[in-house]
């Protein structure tokens, strides 16, 4: 970690961060990163949902063996936080996805490369040391991209696939379009370099720009199907919101999903993840891996994703805002405000496991008046 990085005056929780952000960002990065697509309905959803429980605490119960502890699929983490997929990550620091995957190792926490990293997954991979790693994946208009991409995950020791089924449109925010953010040059997808674009023959006159154009490769169940064939790892959904998904993608195969909106940067007016958690998990039943992101940013919203269902959050903004404001060290600071956050949530709610955090720990708020 780069010793002279200072961790900025103010931070005292996960979530300033956040609101540090713009003295470390751009106006047009910070309006890219923070919005979502259209109005950034979904986006304040997401964190609209949280506010809609409270916490009720517990007396008396002991909780000095308490820890955070947990598996997932059989893997062995730390706490129940990843870092999600973000994608070009030199938009916040030069160091990039190196210095996040030097913030994971430090905490100990899983991370998840983006297919569309500034930086080459290998370079990440070497970066993380020993920490679990993920390799979130688009899949690519040609198979045989997508097979050479995940024997690079394979290769460089990721240990299971991301697949982001939420994305094969996503229309601009308003808010970066005002801005007048465009994507530098040097943030290019460091993954894909090789990788020649097909070359789409020009639409025919009247086709649609949706259904012919951008959605042309957009995957179906039988890319799913194909994929899960093509890879000895775990393959895991994200951007599941309906129950009926979760369900379908559970009997294929799928060895966990990821209830999210992709942080509301995909289809503004989608409802907010953690309002779906409930339903989702109530179609895959208990022992089936579900993970949720959107709107997190502070333990006790992991605390409440928890409650209602989910076995660990990911957390994606707070990341980037982290990495703006110093690097590695903003990453593992934040990372360990936010277990600290979930320590005092849990033993205020009387919780000393992940397991003893159940829906009953949670009550609905009343009603503004
Ligand atoms: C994302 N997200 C994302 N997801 C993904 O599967 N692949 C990707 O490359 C990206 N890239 C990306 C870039 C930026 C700038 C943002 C803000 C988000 C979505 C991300 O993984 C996650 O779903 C959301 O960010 C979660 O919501 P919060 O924590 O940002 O509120």
């Amino acid at each position: 970690m780069n010793a002279s990085a200072r961790i900025p005056h103010g931070i005292h929780n996960a979530c300033d961060y956040e609101r540090q952000a713009a003295q470390h960002l751009p106006a047009d990065r910070l309006a890219y990163i923070a919005g979502g697509c259209g109005w950034d309905r979904t986006v304040a959803a997401n964190r609209a949902a949280f506010e809609r429980w409270d916490v009720l605490p517990r007396l008396l119960r002991d909780v000095r063996g308490g820890h955070t502890r947990m598996t997932l699929n059989g893997q062995p983490l730390a706490h129940p936080f990843l870092l999600a997929p973000v994608a070009h990550q030199r938009l916040a620091h030069p160091e990039a996805e190196l210095a996040t995957a030097r913030a994971a190792e430090a905490t100990d926490t899983c991370l998840v490369a983006s297919t569309l990293s500034s930086t080459p997954l290998e370079a990440i991979a070497q970066a993380g040391g020993d920490t679990p790693r993920w390799f979130q994946l688009y899949l690519q208009p040609e198979r045989a991209h997508t097979l050479d991409l995940l024997a690079r995950a394979e290769a460089a020791g990721y240990q299971a696939i991301v697949l982001t089924l939420d994305a094969s449109i996503q229309l601009a925010s308003r808010s970066a379009l005002a801005a007048g953010f465009t994507m530098p040059a040097d943030c290019t997808a460091a993954n894909l370099a090789g990788y020649a674009p097909p070359g789409d023959p020009p639409l025919a006159p009247g086709a649609s720009r949706i259904f012919q154009g951008a959605m042309r490769h957009a995957p179906t169940w039988d890319d799913l199907v194909w994929l899960l064939s093509a890879t000895r790892l775990p393959v895991w959904v994200k951007g599941v919101l309906h129950p009926e998904d979760a369900r379908r993608l559970q009997a294929a195969g799928v060895a966990g999903i990821v209830v999210s909106n992709h942080g509301g940067r995909s289809l503004d007016g989608a409802p907010a993840s953690l309002g779906m958690l409930p339903a989702v998990r109530a179609a895959v039943g208990d022992p089936y891996s579900v993970l949720l992101d959107g709107g997190i940013r502070s333990g006790q919203d992991a605390f409440k994703a928890l409650a209602l269902g989910a076995d660990a959050v990911l957390i994606g903004r707070l990341q980037v805002y982290a990495l703006a404001a110093a690097g590695a060290l903003g990453v593992a600071h934040m990372l360990t405000l936010l277990i600290e956050e979930l320590h005092a949530c849990m033993a205020q709610a009387g919780c000393a496991t992940l397991a003893d955090i159940t829906p009953g720990a949670l009550l609905p708020c009343p009603l503004d008046p």
